[in-house]
């Protein structure tokens, strides 16, 4: 048998579709390598999970890689400082690149980086101090100087060896606090006031309420450039599936395929998961092919690790949540009004707000304009469904 190519839950290892997006990308990068700039307002990709944020920046990062950038990646979460993550993150990418400034810029530079990391990252303190601050209170400004020099100094750096300049990737940039989201922000823009000394391009994914937050965080985060990423169409659900395949010397039949494509949506989590469970029912060698037989043989098998998502996210919610769930799982699996939840609720519709934002925050469930809401993994209308007739 073949290895199986596919990658639930992992990066893939051919990236279907994303032309458009990635192209976004490259603009960006091609600015920085033209003209040794910042590569423009901050680029930030939204979408519910499994659409292929972090798939779709890490292919950006290689793109960078391959055309002389610095690449930072930083996963941002709730347990840890984001800015001093940052700045661990490109003091690592900077020592790996052989690019630390020597001498006494060198030791300036460290220290810099020392100054910012117990500025902004010391978790409780400092942090907690700036959440407590009035909305109308300034940002930290200490906070964005400090990063402005390091981002500036490193991407400065990166330029002065020879390199194209330095790539900032911010996964589940949703994660971080208003405080964190404003001095990145504030950053950027004076930044962006001095252009031409920056080779520097901040590309940044999260959920759904990214781009509300980062707006909440500061006025001129409606300058940021957002993209929803959707799922792949027909013909890039196809390309998932054949390239990996393809590249052990094994085939699909055009049956199989149409199933598969059918079953996923085009959700790109489901592709591989049900591309991984057709290869281990098929055990395929090289020249053989997969057929509709394997993916019937296989689909038990994804349907539980499905179930075991949704009881993970059920688990997961209040008792509040799960009557908001409830009365959303009754009104259908397509986009549910605020009425039809409080109704099945039995609340009035600005009752619902807390259980609403939060489960938008969490990603069970996104917005989709005029109030209306739907769930974001396949299935789980019905799983939420098949819980109350128990
Ligand atoms: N363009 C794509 N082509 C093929 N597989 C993809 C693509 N985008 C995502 N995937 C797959 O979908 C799953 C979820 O991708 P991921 O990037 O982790 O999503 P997100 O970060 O939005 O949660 C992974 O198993 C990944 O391999
Ligand atoms: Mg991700």
């Amino acid at each position: 048998m073949s290895r199986n190519p596919y990658t639930p839950g992992q990066v893939p290892r051919i990236l279907a579709g994303r032309t458009v997006e990635l192209r976004r990308i490259e603009s960006l990068l091609a600015r920085v390598v033209t003209f040794g700039e910042l590569g423009g307002p901050l680029l930030v990709f939204h979408a519910p999970r499994g659409i292929g944020k972090t798939s779709l920046l890490r292919a950006g990062q290689q793109r960078a890689a391959e055309s002389g950038f610095v690449t930072a990646w930083v996963a941002c979460s709730r347990q840890q400082p984001v800015l001093a993550e940052v700045a661990h993150s490109i003091g690592r990418a900077l020592e790996r690149a052989d690019a630390v400034p020597s001498g006494a810029a060198g030791q300036r530079w460290r220290g810099q980086l020392e100054r910012l990391t117990v500025e902004v990252g010391v978790p409780g303190a400092r942090v907690s101090a700036q959440v407590a601050r009035r909305e109308d209170a300034a940002p930290p400004h200490a906070a964005i100087g400090m990063l402005e020099n390091l981002l500036h100094d490193a991407a400065a750096a990166v330029r002065q060896r020879g390199g194209a300049g330095l790539l900032l990737l911010l996964d589940e940039l949703h994660t971080a606090s208003a405080d964190e989201m404003s001095v990145l922000l504030n950053t950027l823009q004076n930044l962006d006031g001095e252009r031409a000394d920056n080779p520097l391009a901040v590309v940044a994914a999260g959920l759904p309420v990214t781009p509300e937050a980062l707006t909440r965080a500061a006025t001129f985060g409606e300058r940021s450039t957002y993209i929803s990423l959707d799922v792949l169409s027909d013909d890039d659900a196809r390309a998932a599936l054949v390239g990996p395949a393809r590249a052990e010397g094994v085939g699909w039949s055009a049956a199989a395929l149409a199933a598969i494509v059918e079953e996923s949506h085009g959700y790109p989590y489901l592709l591989q998961l049900l591309g991984s469970t057709t290869w281990e029912a098929a055990e395929p060698a090289d020249g053989e092919q997969l057929t509709l037989t394997a993916v019937k043989r296989g689909l038990p098998v994804a349907r539980d690790q499905l179930a075991a998502m949704h009881r993970a996210r059920w688990g997961a919610a209040s008792r509040l949540d799960k009557q908001f769930l409830s009365a959303m799982a009754a009104a259908g699996d397509g986009n549910v009004t605020r009425a039809a939840i409080a109704a099945g609720m039995g609340v009035d519709s600005r009752a619902i707000s807390v259980p609403r934002e939060r489960l938008i925050d969490r990603g069970v469930i996104e917005p989709v304009g005029h109030g209306l809401v739907r769930f974001t993994l396949p299935g789980f209308g019905a799983f939420v469904r098949s819980l109350d007739e128990e």
